[in-house]
């Protein structure tokens, strides 16, 4: 796996700089685009998201006291705490002390580090770079204590860090594919066994990262309004949770519904039609990638951003007209919004050879439609946290 040597060595400079001596421990976490499986996390169902070369990076030493002592070199600020006595307060260095807290409530036995600490994960677009974050932040903690790294262990503790700790009551996904991805594969994980596997992509595709430019504020309480809503419709169904419901029950009840005129809201109804067909497509997607079938992946890319926009209503206008740009290009098998929405990123299935030219393409026509620039990354599929290797 290739790395971007010159960032080490800044980090490392950046170090000598700060702390007056030398890193002893290179990390690194990398953020994800999700390729389909949107809002079907926290539904106990399916995903398919892929860890892309953009990542969170911490080069540190040991420290003899239980202090952690921080300087994000982006924000040029620098935050310290004591393991002994974690406090809340605000800003990023929230979630390292989430991960600090989580880590010690399960029975974790800390040390203290001192770190620098670097990024290049667009922040609020979509790409996770939080998740990021949380699992660089314990990849160092494992390095530095001598414990073990145990993949899905660590995305549960950064998940209840950011739901317990920051406040935002996400699901399993960011978290899981930060921690456990391997270099050139999709990850495919069952949300409720935690049960993954590495997914082949389509041979000759490209995974193309859109970004809109837009972001949204008070993204956390409407998602955590959509999650109250999936919740009234699995009470309605009488299932632990949406993924019990299968497409064909979805439509039988939907009739009986009617004729019985059985109470569920119209709009809690919408949002479990999506969860419900967005799992039914995951495993669909899986197939097709198995298959080495970019065409039906990208027709599912297609649909999936249609139930996004329709059903679950957590588009913006940027993101439909970056995806529709995109959809129109020869070269584009599909493209849907990823992540949470209201804003930031989309994805696009693209032919590898034409790749650079559908960046062009759907760059120019994004800003005649929008007025906006958008920035594209090719992405790589790149591994989970792991110590880096100079
Ligand atoms: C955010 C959350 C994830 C997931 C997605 C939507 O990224 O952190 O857990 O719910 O939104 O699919």
């Amino acid at each position: 796996m290739e790395y971007n040597t010159d960032m080490n060595r800044d980090l490392k400079q950046a170090f000598r700089e700060r702390f007056h001596s030398e890193p002893t421990i290179p990390v690194r976490a990398p953020g994800r685009v999700n390729l389909i499986g949107e809002y079907t996390d926290y539904n106990e169902g399916f995903v398919l998201p892929m860890a892309i070369n953009h990542e969170v990076r911490i080069a540190l030493r040991p420290r003899a006291d239980r202090r952690v002592a921080v300087v994000s070199l982006d924000l040029n600020e620098r935050s310290e705490f004591d393991l002994d006595s974690l406090e809340r307060g605000t800003g990023w260095s929230e979630y390292l002390k989430g991960v600090a807290h989580e880590l010690q409530v399960t029975g974790y036995r800390l040390r203290g580090w001192e770190g620098v600490l670097t990024g290049d994960v667009p922040r609020g677009a979509g790409l996770s770079s939080s998740a990021a974050l949380e699992m660089a932040t314990a990849r160092a903690f494992a390095e530095v204590s001598g414990f073990a790294w145990d993949a899905m262990q660590m995305a549960q503790i950064g998940q209840r860090a950011e739901s317990a700790w920051v406040g935002v009551h996400c699901g399993i996904m960011d978290q899981a594919v930060s921690a456990a991805a391997k270099a050139g594969y999709a990850f495919f994980l069952d949300c409720r066994s935690l049960e993954y596997k590495h997914i082949p992509l389509p041979k000759k595709v490209s995974v193309v990262t859109l970004d809109t430019s837009t972001r949204r504020g008070l993204v956390d309480s409407a998602y955590n309004e959509r999650r109250e809503q999936c919740e009234r419709a699995a009470r309605f169904f009488g299932v632990k949770a949406l993924r019990d419901v299968s497409v064909e029950e979805f439509e039988e009840k939907g009739k009986l519904r009617i004729e019985n005129r059985e109470f569920l809201d119209e709009l809690a109804w919408k949002r479990a039609r999506h969860v419900i067909t967005e799992n039914a497509r995951v495993l669909q997607a899986v197939e097709s990638m198995h298959n080495d079938d970019p065409v039906t992946l990208g027709k599912l890319f297609n649909e999936s951003h249609a139930s996004l926009c329709d059903d679950f209503e957590v588009t913006n206008d940027a993101l439909n007209q970056i995806v529709e740009v995109a959809q129109r290009q020869p070269a584009c098998y599909g493209a849907r919004m990823t992540g949470a929405g209201f804003g930031g990123c989309a994805v696009a299935l693209v032919r590898r050879e034409s790749a650079d030219e559908f960046a062009q393409a759907v760059g120019t026509e994004y800003r005649a439609r929008s007025g906006m620039e958008a920035k594209v990354y090719v992405c790589q599929a790149s591994e989970g946290a792991s110590v880096i290797k100079e």
